[in-house]
């Protein structure tokens, strides 16, 4: 019989689970998408920042020729990029307030990022802090939940009494998470159940909350600093891929 030892911690990042969490053709697949950006409307690019880069997983994948710049609200986690991408600089700051005293020619965020913000009022200083840190016709490509997320997880809650998610197995342990929506709020109550060296498990409990708005307001907003290249829906309507371009 296993033996459980329950703890719960608050929210502090469990940096160790994270990598075998994040599945890494997913990482590659947000790169994939970001270079065809960067091919498609410019070509020149040379310095490239990431908001919201999390671990560094996408930002490993993008080849050397780009000078690569991470910015996470997490210190935890931009210590793992430094160690990870030494040739990398990091920011530990709030993607809606950033200052950087260095202007770009692609600022991104992926694997939405941006829902992550408290409100809509974050989103428009993080649009106006993004533009303000492009440099002339720089691009800001970021993809995001549409009202179709919130929409199909209730229908799946409704229609099958339960989360999406399955318990998943790792060498550390055991994940699990719920989703729960109410309004405009998606909410990921995680579980991690750590196994210790002494054999028992260690209960560690997250949640993550993102908000999410009608397309027709994301692009009202992204009007005042961008031009919008591309809108492209992707995972059957549930999120939306923006490439814009600096005004
Ligand atoms: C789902 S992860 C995505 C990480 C990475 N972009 C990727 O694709 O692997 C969300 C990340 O956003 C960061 N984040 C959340 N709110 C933030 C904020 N206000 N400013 C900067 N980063 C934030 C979290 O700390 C976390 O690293």
């Amino acid at each position: 019989m296993v033996k459980y030892e329950h703890r719960s911690k608050t929210s502090k990042p469990f940096v160790s689970f994270w990598e075998s969490l994040t599945s890494k053709q997913g990482a590659r697949a947000r790169a994939h998408y970001v270079l065809e950006s960067i091919k498609e409307y410019r070509k020149q690019a040379k310095k490239i920042l990431e908001i919201g880069c999390g671990i560094g997983m996408v930002l490993v994948n993008l080849p050397e020729r780009y000078a690569v710049y991470g910015l996470d609200i997490e210190r935890d986690y931009i210590e793992v990029c430094r160690r990870r991408i030494p040739r990398g600089r990091f920011f530990v700051s709030s993607m809606h307030n950033f200052k950087i005293d260095e202007k770009f020619d692609v600022i991104f965020s992926a694997n939405d990022v941006i829902n992550f913000l408290k409100d809509f009022d974050q989103w428009k200083s993080t649009f106006k802090a993004v533009n303000e840190h492009l440099n002339r016709d720089g691009l800001f490509i970021f993809d995001v939940y549409t009202p179709k997320m919130l929409r199909d997880t209730l229908h799946w809650l409704e229609k099958y009494n339960r989360s999406t998610s399955s318990v998943k197995e790792f060498p550390k342990g055991y994940y699990y998470d719920k989703e729960m929506v109410k309004g405009n709020t998606l909410t990921w109550d995680s579980r991690i159940f750590e196994r210790l060296p002494n054999g028992l498990y260690q209960l560690n409990k997250y949640r993550f909350k993102e908000t999410i708005y009608p397309v027709a307001k994301m692009k009202s907003a992204l009007s005042e600093h961008f031009e919008i290249l591309e809108a492209n829906l992707r995972e059957e309507g549930r999120k939306i891929l923006f490439v814009c371009r600096k005004r």
